[in-house]
């Protein structure tokens, strides 16, 4: 079976989130095809989205 690695991010301004980079890549693998990212304002979604 072809390894699945979990991805990271190579921005170094990027930090933490490994948990939440998990959970995207066990959702897409999943097969989600939309998934939300809920979270109050200011705390990283969309940088996460566009990270990942
Ligand atoms: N993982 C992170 N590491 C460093 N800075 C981050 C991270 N996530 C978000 N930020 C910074 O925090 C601020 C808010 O992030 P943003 O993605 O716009 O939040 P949201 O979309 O949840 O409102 C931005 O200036 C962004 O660059
Ligand atoms: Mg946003």
């Amino acid at each position: 079976m072809t390894p699945n690695l979990i991805p990271e991010s190579s921005n170094p301004e990027f930090i933490g989130r490994e948990g939440a980079f998990a959970e995207l890549h066990t959702k897409i693998r999943q097969g989600a095809k939309v998934i939300v990212i809920q979270a109050p304002g200011g705390v990283g979604k969309t940088t996460l989205a566009q990270e990942f």
